[in-house]
Protein backbone atom coordinates (compact mmCIF):
# COMPACT_ATOMS: atom_id res chain seq x y z
CA UNK A 1 0.00 0.00 0.00
CA UNK A 2 1.69 3.03 -0.76
CA UNK A 3 1.56 6.77 1.51
CA UNK A 4 -0.69 9.79 -0.18
CA UNK A 5 2.39 11.47 -1.34
CA UNK A 6 2.93 8.34 -3.25
CA UNK A 7 -0.07 7.98 -4.86
CA UNK A 8 -0.27 12.22 -5.17
CA UNK A 9 3.40 11.83 -7.14
CA UNK A 10 1.99 9.13 -9.57
CA UNK A 11 -0.90 11.14 -10.29
CA UNK A 12 1.30 14.34 -11.07
CA UNK A 13 3.44 11.97 -13.35
CA UNK A 14 0.91 10.41 -15.00
CA UNK A 15 -0.45 13.98 -15.63
CA UNK A 16 2.49 14.82 -18.08
CA UNK A 17 1.16 12.79 -20.19
CA UNK A 18 -1.26 15.35 -21.19
CA UNK A 19 1.13 18.16 -21.85
CA UNK A 20 1.59 18.87 -25.14
CA UNK A 21 4.71 20.78 -26.80
CA UNK A 22 4.48 24.30 -27.12
CA UNK A 23 1.51 24.46 -24.84
CA UNK A 24 0.78 26.90 -22.43
CA UNK A 25 -0.20 24.98 -19.31
CA UNK A 26 -2.40 25.89 -16.62
CA UNK A 27 -1.30 25.11 -13.11
CA UNK A 28 -3.25 24.58 -9.87
CA UNK A 29 -1.91 24.55 -6.00
CA UNK A 30 -0.89 22.13 -3.49
CA UNK A 31 1.48 19.75 -2.79
CA UNK A 32 0.21 17.12 -5.23
CA UNK A 33 1.00 20.14 -8.04
CA UNK A 34 4.26 20.54 -6.52
CA UNK A 35 4.87 16.97 -7.79
CA UNK A 36 3.58 18.24 -11.26
CA UNK A 37 5.72 21.43 -10.87
CA UNK A 38 8.67 19.37 -10.53
CA UNK A 39 7.73 17.06 -13.44
CA UNK A 40 6.98 19.54 -16.01
CA UNK A 41 9.98 21.49 -15.10
CA UNK A 42 11.98 18.51 -16.42
CA UNK A 43 10.19 19.19 -20.08
CA UNK A 44 10.14 23.30 -19.41
CA UNK A 45 12.13 23.88 -22.72
CA UNK A 46 9.21 22.08 -24.72
CA UNK A 47 6.20 24.04 -23.45
CA UNK A 48 5.66 28.08 -24.07
CA UNK A 49 5.18 28.27 -20.03
CA UNK A 50 2.41 28.26 -17.40
CA UNK A 51 -0.54 30.16 -16.48
CA UNK A 52 -0.33 29.71 -12.33
CA UNK A 53 -3.14 29.74 -9.85
CA UNK A 54 -1.45 31.42 -6.69
CA UNK A 55 1.67 33.43 -5.27
CA UNK A 56 2.78 30.09 -3.94
CA UNK A 57 2.59 28.12 -7.42
CA UNK A 58 4.13 30.75 -9.29
CA UNK A 59 7.18 30.79 -6.68
CA UNK A 60 7.51 27.18 -7.77
CA UNK A 61 7.10 27.39 -10.76
CA UNK A 62 10.00 30.29 -11.54
CA UNK A 63 12.19 28.48 -9.02
CA UNK A 64 12.05 25.67 -11.68
CA UNK A 65 12.56 28.37 -13.93
CA UNK A 66 9.48 27.79 -15.70
CA UNK A 67 7.93 30.67 -17.55
CA UNK A 68 4.54 32.33 -15.77
CA UNK A 69 2.61 33.95 -18.00
CA UNK A 70 -0.56 36.46 -17.07
CA UNK A 71 -3.88 34.56 -17.86
CA UNK A 72 -5.18 37.50 -19.81
CA UNK A 73 -2.23 37.43 -22.30
CA UNK A 74 -2.25 33.76 -22.80
CA UNK A 75 -5.86 33.97 -23.78
CA UNK A 76 -8.05 30.09 -23.61
CA UNK A 77 -5.78 27.55 -22.45
CA UNK A 78 -5.54 23.89 -23.47
CA UNK A 79 -5.10 22.52 -19.94
CA UNK A 80 -5.27 22.68 -16.59
CA UNK A 81 -3.56 20.28 -14.04
CA UNK A 82 -4.86 20.70 -10.50
CA UNK A 83 -5.47 18.72 -7.39
CA UNK A 84 -8.64 18.51 -5.32
CA UNK A 85 -9.79 18.14 -1.58
CA UNK A 86 -12.69 15.80 -2.76
CA UNK A 87 -13.76 14.22 -5.94
CA UNK A 88 -17.14 12.56 -6.64
CA UNK A 89 -18.09 9.49 -9.21
CA UNK A 90 -19.21 12.68 -11.71
CA UNK A 91 -15.91 13.94 -11.43
CA UNK A 92 -17.26 16.83 -9.47
CA UNK A 93 -14.71 18.61 -6.79
CA UNK A 94 -14.69 20.21 -3.73
CA UNK A 95 -11.31 21.86 -3.47
CA UNK A 96 -10.23 25.48 -1.69
CA UNK A 97 -7.84 23.38 1.21
CA UNK A 98 -5.19 25.87 0.19
CA UNK A 99 -7.20 28.71 -0.12
CA UNK A 100 -6.51 29.14 -3.52
CA UNK A 101 -10.01 28.50 -5.17
CA UNK A 102 -10.90 31.53 -6.92
CA UNK A 103 -8.06 31.68 -8.89
CA UNK A 104 -8.03 28.04 -9.53
CA UNK A 105 -12.11 28.06 -10.72
CA UNK A 106 -11.08 31.17 -13.64
CA UNK A 107 -8.43 28.97 -14.89
CA UNK A 108 -10.52 25.84 -14.89
CA UNK A 109 -13.49 27.76 -16.69
CA UNK A 110 -10.58 29.25 -19.09
CA UNK A 111 -9.42 25.89 -19.85
CA UNK A 112 -10.54 23.36 -22.81
CA UNK A 113 -9.56 20.16 -20.70
CA UNK A 114 -8.82 20.26 -16.97
CA UNK A 115 -6.99 16.79 -15.43
CA UNK A 116 -7.39 16.68 -11.64
CA UNK A 117 -4.94 14.70 -9.74
CA UNK A 118 -5.56 13.03 -6.40
CA UNK A 119 -4.57 10.40 -3.85
CA UNK A 120 -7.10 7.58 -2.98
CA UNK A 121 -8.17 9.26 0.35
CA UNK A 122 -9.75 12.25 -1.93
CA UNK A 123 -12.79 9.96 -3.38
CA UNK A 124 -16.10 10.15 -2.24
CA UNK A 125 -19.68 8.96 -2.96
CA UNK A 126 -20.87 12.10 -1.71
CA UNK A 127 -19.34 15.65 -1.19
CA UNK A 128 -19.26 17.09 1.46
CA UNK A 129 -16.92 15.54 4.35
CA UNK A 130 -14.50 17.88 3.67
CA UNK A 131 -15.60 21.18 5.06
CA UNK A 132 -16.62 23.68 1.88
CA UNK A 133 -14.15 26.31 1.52
CA UNK A 134 -15.99 29.69 0.34
CA UNK A 135 -14.25 32.76 -0.05
CA UNK A 136 -15.83 36.00 0.96
CA UNK A 137 -14.55 39.80 0.47
CA UNK A 138 -13.89 40.61 4.51
CA UNK A 139 -16.91 42.82 4.73
CA UNK A 140 -19.27 40.28 3.94
CA UNK A 141 -17.94 37.80 6.60
CA UNK A 142 -21.19 37.38 9.09
CA UNK A 143 -24.03 38.01 6.14
CA UNK A 144 -22.49 35.33 4.61
CA UNK A 145 -21.97 33.34 7.63
CA UNK A 146 -25.56 34.00 8.56
CA UNK A 147 -27.14 33.33 5.22
CA UNK A 148 -24.91 30.10 5.19
CA UNK A 149 -26.04 28.88 8.59
CA UNK A 150 -29.46 29.27 7.32
CA UNK A 151 -29.02 27.18 4.59
CA UNK A 152 -28.05 24.32 7.49
CA UNK A 153 -23.90 24.59 7.30
CA UNK A 154 -21.57 25.58 9.96
CA UNK A 155 -19.46 28.23 8.85
CA UNK A 156 -16.14 28.33 10.50
CA UNK A 157 -13.32 31.58 9.93
CA UNK A 158 -10.09 30.61 8.70
CA UNK A 159 -8.88 33.03 10.61
CA UNK A 160 -5.30 34.42 9.75
CA UNK A 161 -5.96 33.44 6.09
CA UNK A 162 -5.89 35.80 3.58
CA UNK A 163 -6.14 34.80 -0.07
CA UNK A 164 -4.09 36.20 -2.64
CA UNK A 165 -7.16 38.64 -3.60
CA UNK A 166 -6.96 39.99 -0.23
CA UNK A 167 -9.86 37.87 1.09
CA UNK A 168 -11.20 35.05 3.96
CA UNK A 169 -12.03 31.65 3.98
CA UNK A 170 -15.11 30.49 5.59
CA UNK A 171 -15.05 26.70 5.79
CA UNK A 172 -18.47 25.30 5.58
CA UNK A 173 -19.07 22.08 7.76
CA UNK A 174 -21.85 19.73 7.85
CA UNK A 175 -22.76 19.67 4.29
CA UNK A 176 -24.44 16.87 2.66
CA UNK A 177 -23.66 17.90 -0.87
CA UNK A 178 -26.27 15.88 -3.00
CA UNK A 179 -26.93 18.48 -5.30
CA UNK A 180 -23.12 20.68 -5.97
CA UNK A 181 -24.55 22.15 -9.48
CA UNK A 182 -27.45 23.79 -7.63
CA UNK A 183 -25.34 24.60 -4.00
CA UNK A 184 -22.54 26.27 -5.89
CA UNK A 185 -25.21 28.62 -7.98
CA UNK A 186 -26.90 29.66 -4.63
CA UNK A 187 -23.61 29.98 -2.68
CA UNK A 188 -22.24 32.44 -5.89
CA UNK A 189 -25.00 34.19 -5.60
CA UNK A 190 -24.83 35.56 -1.68
CA UNK A 191 -23.45 38.93 -1.81
CA UNK A 192 -20.02 39.19 -0.71
CA UNK A 193 -19.21 35.11 -1.52
CA UNK A 194 -16.18 35.52 -4.45
CA UNK A 195 -16.57 31.91 -5.17
CA UNK A 196 -17.48 28.69 -3.50
CA UNK A 197 -15.06 25.43 -3.33
CA UNK A 198 -17.80 23.50 -5.14
CA UNK A 199 -16.55 22.73 -9.02
CA UNK A 200 -19.36 21.08 -9.98
CA UNK A 201 -21.03 23.54 -12.99
CA UNK A 202 -16.96 22.62 -14.45
CA UNK A 203 -16.08 19.27 -13.62
CA UNK A 204 -12.57 17.66 -14.15
CA UNK A 205 -12.57 16.45 -17.21
CA UNK A 206 -10.13 13.50 -16.47
CA UNK A 207 -9.19 12.44 -12.88
CA UNK A 208 -6.08 10.68 -12.54
CA UNK A 209 -6.00 9.03 -8.86
CA UNK A 210 -3.16 7.24 -7.48
CA UNK A 211 -1.50 7.06 -11.04
CA UNK A 212 -4.78 5.34 -12.53
CA UNK A 213 -6.80 7.27 -14.96
CA UNK A 214 -10.08 7.07 -13.17
CA UNK A 215 -12.90 8.07 -15.68
CA UNK A 216 -13.26 10.86 -18.62
CA UNK A 217 -16.10 12.68 -18.72
C1 LIG B 1 -5.84 24.47 -3.19
C2 LIG B 1 -6.55 23.24 -3.60
C3 LIG B 1 -5.77 21.96 -3.64
O1 LIG B 1 -5.87 21.42 -4.91
C4 LIG B 1 -6.35 21.00 -2.63
O2 LIG B 1 -6.37 21.61 -1.35
C5 LIG B 1 -5.57 19.68 -2.59
O3 LIG B 1 -4.30 19.93 -2.05
P1 LIG B 1 -3.20 18.78 -1.91
O4 LIG B 1 -2.76 18.45 -3.30
O5 LIG B 1 -2.13 19.43 -1.10
O6 LIG B 1 -3.82 17.60 -1.21
O7 LIG B 1 -7.71 23.24 -3.91
O8 LIG B 1 -6.71 25.56 -3.06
Amino acid sequence: MSTADEQKRASALKALDYVEEGMVVGVGTGSTVKHFIEGLAAMKDRIEGAVSSSEQSTALLKAHGIRVLDLNAAGPLPLYVDGADECDPHNRLIKGGGAALTREKIIAEASERFVCIIDKAKEVDVLGRFPLPVEVIPMARSLVGRKIVAMGGQPVWREGVITDNGNWILDVHHLRIVDPVGLERELNQIPGVVTCGLFARRPADVVISAGEVRKNR
